[in-house]
This record gives C-alpha cells, sequence and structure tokens, in this order.
C-alpha cells in the first residue's frame, strides 16, 4: 500500500453458527494468504481451561467474560485471521467491538449443521434438548445479529474451506481497496 493515507487494514473475523465452519475456513485462510490463524475458543481453553468445565464452574456469564477478553486482544493483532465462537454476537460490548473490523457471516442451514455437528458433548450450550432444535433456537436468536455485525455474507453450505477462503480473500482485498482508494480520493 502506498500514499500517506495507509491505515492498518481492518482485521478480518469470521462469524457463524456452530458447525458453520469457522475453524477451518480461517485455517484455509491462513495457508492462502499467510495471515496467522487465531481461535478464540483455543485462546480461552489455554488460559481458562476446557470450554464445558469454564461452563459448568463459571457458567455462561464466565464463559462470555473470557470471550470478550480474547476478542479484545485478538482484535489489536494484525495480520491475523480470526475463527471466532458460535455466541460472540451475543453481547453488545462485543458487537461494539467487532464494529471496527471486516466481519465474514458464514451462513449455513439445519441440514448443513447436523452433517457437521458431531460432538454434541463438547459444545454446552447444546445441552437441554435435542442438539439440533436447540442448534434452531440459537440460530433464530441469533441471524440479526450475525447480520447486524457482517461486512458480508457467505453461503457456506456446501463450497470446500478453500473455495470458500478465497471468495473472502477476494472480498477482503476488494473492501481494503475501496477504502483506503476512498481515503486518498480528493
Ligand atoms: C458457542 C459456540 C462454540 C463455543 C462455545 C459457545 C455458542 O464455538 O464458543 O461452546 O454460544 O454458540 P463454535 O461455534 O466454534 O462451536
Amino acid at each position: 500500500m502506498t500514499g500517506t493515507g495507509a491505515q492498518t487494514p481492518r482485521a478480518l473475523v469470521l462469524v457463524g453458527p456452530m458447525g458453520s465452519g469457522k475453524t477451518s475456513v480461517a485455517q484455509a485462510y491462513s495457508r492462502l494468504t499467510g495471515a496467522e490463524f487465531v481461535d478464540l475458543d483455543q485462546r480461552i481453553v489455554t488460559s481458562h481451561g476446557p470450554i464445558p468445565e469454564i461452563f459448568a464452574r463459571e457458567g455462561e456469564t464466565g464463559f462470555r467474560a473470557a470471550e470478550t477478553e480474547v476478542l479484545r486482544t485478538a482484535l489489536a493483532e494484525t495480520g491475523t485471521v480470526i475463527s471466532a465462537g458460535g455466541g460472540i454476537v451475543h453481547s453488545q460490548q462485543n458487537r461494539n467491538l467487532l464494529s471496527g473490523a471486516f466481519v465474514v457471516f458464514l451462513s449455513i442451514d439445519r441440514q448443513t449443521a447436523r452433517q457437521r455437528i458431531h460432538e454434541a458433548a463438547s459444545r454446552p450450550m447444546l445441552a437441554g434438548g435435542d442438539p439440533m432444535d436447540v442448534w434452531q433456537r440459537i440460530l433464530e436468536q441469533r441471524l440479526p445479529l450475525y447480520t447486524q455485525v457482517a461486512s458480508v455474507t457467505v453461503d457456506a453450505r456446501s463450497d470446500t474451506p478453500e473455495e470458500l477462503a478465497a471468495q473472502i480473500a477476494t472480498s477482503y482485498a476488494m473492501n481494503t481497496y475501496r477504502a483506503e482508494h476512498e481515503r486518498s480520493a480528493p
């Protein structure tokens, strides 16, 4: 990038429901572009222990506090692609933090989620009923929030992680170019 108006590009964050492939698409994006892969859930596990244990110990509130902390830290880093947990859009605080980022919403349907979610036990949010019914109910609550934070929405039902990563790379590059162009326009 050249010119005096050059700024740090916006952070790239993948959001979407459980099973939307955020982690595998972010890893594919990292392989494609060299961006450093950051998994927020993994960072939480590293500092606070396994997610089911955090929920058992501190409830969802404790987990959400840890999630906001790792999101804030990750957004301050550069050259990364961030895979967020499905509930990242839950709080207004997180949505405010995400408003400065380039947010990609990976959209899937129930049928796709059913094929991909094999380990409901590792996802405490799916407890308390048929996991796919719970998944559906959560998606209905969060859909407006995903849409609200999204810079772009990508249909993640059938393309491979590599194909999705390439689409995201194009979209992110175009957005960055446009923002830079608008800033430097007379
Ligand atoms: C959650 C999704 C999980 C994880 C936690 C809570 C949610 O991440 O952050 O179990 O509230 O939807 P994935 O979306 O990667 O499964």
